[in-house]
């Protein structure tokens, strides 16, 4: 079987913990979009990984982990990851395939992130300023992009980095009076990083057709969250890459066709890091009180996330273009105790009710939320392992936004641990 989970709000869905429950039965994790901007945390026990360019596989030794083409590769926090792990026992010798096709982020894609965002003051973006976007515009741009295939000649890559770093210097001063490039320090930091990285280089579309006719188990982890996506999410507030799952066949080289199950991941609320409209927001002593009991800061930077009532209006879109064929609800737990719950069934918009999302975010910001208010329940349901189990108030929440988003709710989440999951139908 092969599977696909993707987030299908504003991303922190808890596609990593997802992802490690799954791979106990994939041969293979595959990771297809964005970069090191993602942070996806996996619990085994007592223990805690946040993995930003790794798949979340990466955890169980047996597993192989692909970076696909679509991925924009950051070497130096791959490599940091590579060897954060064997700290902790765990090696990525011979299980780790990175596409020749993918992309690299350097030095200079995030100084160019960072000196956008100060620019545009408050009309930022609020990116991870891991340089995602000047990353992806190169590869469009294609004439100073860089590529893992790149490595393997490195008087070529010497000659490249020189030409490119020419130009971006004379834009960054133009620009923003900034510093120019330092061409060499890129150069030997690459020098530096190709031993361990360049040996795992390979073409990962092969890789992945040979594993599917051999008949693999592969599991596609999506990065970010499908409201996030460049073409489908509410720009321009979204990210550089398609984050929804429309994204995956571009993103590794397989048909969408071969999935068995698109696994949308949500929370049973609503999170959103960064700029941009977010209808549900509640920006008071509810959100503050869900940021606190659900840990809602960023993996990858740590800045607050915001926090609001789920939007079963922004998840059906989501599972709606993505063809989601089942749901992950995680962080039940985390809205226990609360007296009473709101689900946003209807957008009103210039007078009118509509249930269809726009994603345009000027349109966004002027809507106004139609919500449905449900009881809460008090009980902590963090050690709940069976559907029959869950107070009652918990099962009608969970059937009310499966009413409202069309699309069975088959993964429950009740905690960060891998052993915090309540299954309702195998699958
Ligand atoms: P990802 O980017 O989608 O992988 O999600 P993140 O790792 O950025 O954020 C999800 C956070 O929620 C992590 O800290 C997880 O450990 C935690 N988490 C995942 N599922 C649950 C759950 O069901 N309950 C609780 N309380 N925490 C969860
Ligand atoms: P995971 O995979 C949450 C958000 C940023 C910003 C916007 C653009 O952990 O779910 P970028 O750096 O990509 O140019 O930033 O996208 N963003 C995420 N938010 N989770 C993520 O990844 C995100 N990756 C990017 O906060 O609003
Ligand atoms: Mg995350």
């Amino acid at each position: 079987m092969n599977y696909c989970v993707v987030g299908l709000q504003w991303g922190d869905e808890g596609k990593g913990k997802v992802v490690d429950i799954l791979a106990e039965n994939s041969d293979i994790v595959v990771r297809y979009a964005g970069g090191a901007n993602a942070g996806h945390t996996v619990t085994v026990a007592e223990e805690r990984f946040a993995l930003h360019l790794m798949p979340s596989g990466a955890v169980r030794p047996g597993t192989a982990c692909v970076i696909g083409n679509g991925v924009v590769v950051d070497p130096e926090v791959l490599v940091g990851e590579i060897e954060g792990l064997a700290r902790r026992g765990i090696t990525m010798e011979g299980r780790l395939f990175i596409s020749e096709n993918a992309h690299v982020v350097l030095d200079y894609h995030k100084q160019e992130d960072r000196l956008r965002e100060e620019a545009l003051g408050k009309n930022k973006i609020g990116t991870t300023a891991r340089g995602i976007g000047p990353c992806y515009a190169d590869k469009v741009g294609r004439s100073f992009a860089i590529r893992m295939a790149d490595w393997r000649d490195m008087d070529g890559l010497h000659d490249k980095l020189r030409q490119v770093a020419d130009y971006k210097s004379r834009i960054f001063r133009a620009l923003y009076n900034a510093e120019p490039v330092d061409a060499e320090g890129i150069f030997e930091k690459c020098k530096m990083y190709r031993e361990t990285l360049l040996r795992c280089v390979c073409n990962t579309t092969r890789y992945l057709h040979e594993a599917i006719e051999q008949g693999k188990n592969v599991l596609f982890e999506g990065a970010q969250g499908s409201l996030l996506d460049l073409d489908h999410g509410t720009f321009p507030f979204v990210t550089s890459s398609n984050a929804s799952s429309l994204g995956m066949g571009a993103g590794c080289g397989v048909p969408m066709k071969l999935i068995d199950s698109f696994i949308g991941l949500v929370k049973a609320y609503s999170t959103r890091v960064g700029s941009g409209p977010f209808p549900t927001e509640q920006d008071n002593e509810i959100g503050h009180r869900i940021r606190e009991k659900g840990h809602e800061y960023g993996t990858t930077t740590g800045r607050p996330r915001r926090c609001g009532w789920f939007d079963a209006v922004a998840v059906a879109y989501s599972a709606r273009i993505g063809g989601i064929d089942e749901i992950a609800m995680m962080h039940l737990d985390t809205l226990a105790g609360m007296p009473e719950l709101k689900v946003c069934r209807a957008y009103r918009i210039d007078g009118r009710e509509t249930t269809f999302f726009p994603c345009d975010a000027e349109e966004l910001s002027r809507v106004e939320c139609v919500y449905e208010t449900v009881s809460g329940w008090n009980e902590d349901i963090s050690s709940i392992s069976q559907w029959e189990d869950l107070p009652v108030e918990t099962r009608r929440y969970i059937e009310l936004i499966e009413g409202l988003v069309k699309t069975p709710i088959t993964i429950l989440g009740v905690g960060p641990r891998r052993s915090q999951a309540i299954f309702r139908n195998q699958v």
